[in-house]
């Protein structure tokens, strides 16, 4: 008998394809994300669950006893309570890897189009506001070579940055992570410093890290006020590593420059928010792997490890901390 899952999301022909071969299956079709409940329901007698960024809690691994996997079509695992699935013996994997230079791509578009004001500027054109009377100086914006960039993070996709910005753009980097990576200032001529000079020293801060209890808001009112007057703050993590509201107080106060944001502590983020009525924040809807490339890839591989922890076979990409339990 096949191992049965449930497919918490719409996922591509093949890949269903695929998962229907190892899998017996049910799958949540439609566009908008399966309500918690409906989840709790479908995963009850199941033994691997794939889905984007599942709620995963104690209350809802006590009432699935048959999970052995829950595969998350996302690098980032927030949405895991890793105490309670080493508790209940779940194996909980993600999809890293495939995503890094779509990653890495989206990040340096973010810092080009707030450094260089694309939005703002697109609209100018479009709303017939380029007229002979324009002022050259009305449309500048501030340079990105040659400037320095402090990455926080210097995972897999932080290197990836790194790489762009050193060759690509001739960029002084700076980094900061949990340990200094010698083979990466080597290879990237960067340097690792900590996070109070990164934040006084660089043109640009960008946050490329997990959310984890030891990040969640790591970039507040105090860290805001050491950045330069004239620096912009990219994140490109999780929203909830900035503490929002200190944000908008740094940006109405013109204590930084500005802001490329394409993830918020409220996704999505709520219409009414402060920092979609700024012009020096460029705003984006999460989607740093965004392309169908890329997006396909994280769902194969998602499905591939799914698949391996319903069948007995270890899994690729089980998430670091519960590596322990295969
Ligand atoms: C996207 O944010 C991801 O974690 O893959």
């Amino acid at each position: 008998m096949k191992p049965k899952v449930f497919i918490a999301r719409p996922i591509p022909r093949d890949v269903e394809d695929y998962i229907a071969k190892h899998c017996e299956y049910r799958i949540w079709n439609k566009k908008e994300t399966i309500p918690a409940d409906m989840l709790l329901e479908k995963t009850k007698n199941v033994e691997g669950l794939l889905a984007i960024n599942p709620p995963v809690t104690p209350e809802f691994l006590r009432q699935a006893p048959q999970l052995k996997v829950i595969s998350n079509t996302a690098v980032g695992y927030d949405s895991f309570d890793l105490e309670a699935m080493r508790k209940y013996q779940v194996l909980g994997t993600h999809t890293p890897y495939v995503l890094d230079e779509t990653v890495a791509d989206l990040a340096f578009s973010l810092i080009l189009a707030t450094a260089r004001r694309l939005p703002e500027l697109n609209n100018y054109v479009k709303q017939g506001k380029w007229t002979k009377e324009t002022q050259a100086s009305e449309l500048f914006g501030t340079d990105v070579h040659h400037a320095t960039l402090g990455i926080v993070g210097m995972g897999r996709i932080g290197e990836k940055i790194a790489r762009r910005a050193v060759f690509g753009f001739e960029m002084n980097v700076l980094y900061n992570s949990n340990t200094p990576k010698p083979e990466l200032e080597e290879k990237y001529g960067m340097k690792y410093s900590n996070l109070n000079l990164l934040l006084e020293r660089s043109d640009f801060v960008l946050l490329i890290l997990p959310l984890t209890p030891s990040t969640r808001h790591l970039i507040g009112k105090e860290q805001l006020k050491r950045m330069k007057p004239n620096a912009i703050l990219i994140n490109c993590a999780r929203g909830a590593v900035v503490d929002e509201s200190a944000l908008i107080e740094a940006l109405q106060q013109g204590e930084i420059r500005g802001a490329g944001l394409d993830v918020f502590e409220q996704e999505p983020v709520d219409r009414e928010n402060p920092l979609l009525r700024m012009e020096n924040v460029v705003a984006l809807p999460h989607i740093g792997s965004a392309t169908e490339e890329t997006r396909h890839a994280m769902v194969m591989k998602a499905a591939e490890n799914l698949v391996a922890g319903v069948t007995g076979k270890i899994p690729d990409n089980v998430v670091k901390e519960l590596k322990d339990l295969v």
